[in-house]
């Protein structure tokens, strides 16, 4: 038998419980992969209170991402065999065995944690997705609110490798990490359009906005910012919200589009040493609910981790 962290119904932390179910068997085209590492996602808090649909069939398992190592491969899959260190996107990774499409997941580079490498899939990918569609450059000032969080971190890392300078909002307690990702970093909250216009060196003529937040707050500030430079420039969206809402619809602001090959391209900048997630907070699988709640929270520096 293998653990999994199950629930009956949707709600909050208190209806996840930990159970035995059968070792899967690989159909074609997938892989079976025995996890050492699922990241933790504000989707799973989402996923859990139903607010993706209530179609799920009953009981289900958190979880779009972990890496692990190859424990059996189904009829039709190449590239991947027993043994392999991987990371994968997917549902259900809150378990000790996860069933995995071999088309969704990738060799684990060798000097990439498993840790690291189970938290590129959502939030890094999300991230570069995001910049990618705003046509980020080195010509950018990109305003990223929520850099102290698991999108923004990564979006922090990943604008900074594509050559842009960054401004990264957070709370006051984070702001010298987001200064050390390398960011110039500047307090959330009212008197953050203020703070950016009074910065030195250029950084106050933002020209790209990736929102992590998708508040009415900030999407008013992204508005404000880039009163200048315009919503979009040539067909391009300047700035893209992770978190569709009324009013960023209304605004006018692009929300992100996935972008196809996005984990290859986050999992080779962690290979260079460009990309590393904090993570600030680990648990056993056991202690799924835990960690869920503490993400639930909103207020997590860079991401948490199941350990396997
Ligand atoms: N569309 C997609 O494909 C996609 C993919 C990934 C994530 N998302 C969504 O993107 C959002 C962020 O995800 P995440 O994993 O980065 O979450 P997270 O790790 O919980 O980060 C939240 C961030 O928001 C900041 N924050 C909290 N309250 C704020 C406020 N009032 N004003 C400004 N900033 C505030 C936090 O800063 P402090 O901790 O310093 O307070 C932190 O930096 C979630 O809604 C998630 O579901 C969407």
């Amino acid at each position: 038998m293998s653990t999994a962290i199950f629930y009956d119904r949707h709600g909050g932390v208190d209806v996840l419980r930990a159970g035995d179910e059968p070792v899967p068997a690989p159909g074609e085209g997938e892989l079976v992969v025995a996890n050492r590492a699922v990241g933790v996602n504000p989707a799973d808090v989402k996923k859990l209170a139903g607010r993706f649909g209530g179609d799920d069939e009953l009981p289900q398992v958190l979880g779009f991402e972990a890496a692990g190592v190859v424990e059996a491969v189904g009829e039709g899959v190449d590239g991947f065999s027993v043994g392999d260190e991987v990371v994968w996107s997917g549902t259900g990774a809150q378990r000790e065995r996860s069933l995995v499409k071999a088309a969704k997941a990738r060799l684990k580079p060798a000097n990439v944690p498993f840790d690291q490498a189970a938290v590129l899939p959502v939030a890094a990918s999300a991230a570069f997705s995001a910049l990618v569609q705003a046509g980020v450059g080195a010509q950018d000032v990109v305003l990223v609110h929520g850099a102290s969080g698991g999108v923004g971190s990564a979006a922090v890392q990943i604008a900074r490798a594509l050559g842009a300078r960054v401004v990264g909002t957070a709370s006051e307690r984070n702001l010298d990490y987001v200064r050390d990702l390398g960011a110039t970093p500047v307090a959330y909250g009212p008197g953050l359009v203020d703070a950016v216009r009074a910065l030195a060196d250029g950084l106050a003529d933002v020209t790209a906005v990736v929102d992590t937040v998708g508040s009415a707050e900030t999407v008013g500030q992204t508005v404000e910012l880039l009163g200048a430079v315009g919503l979009e420039r040539d067909g391009t969206p300047r700035a893209v919200t992770l978190v569709e809402s009324e009013e960023s619809l209304a605004a006018g602001i692009a929300s992100k589009v996935s972008q196809k090959g996005a984990l290859a391209e986050v999992l080779a900048l962690a290979e260079a040493g460009l990309l590393t997630a904090e993570i600030s907070a680990r648990f056993p699988l056991a202690e799924a609910a835990q960690a869920v709640e503490l993400v639930a929270g909103g207020h997590v520096r860079g991401k948490v981790v199941l350990e396997v």
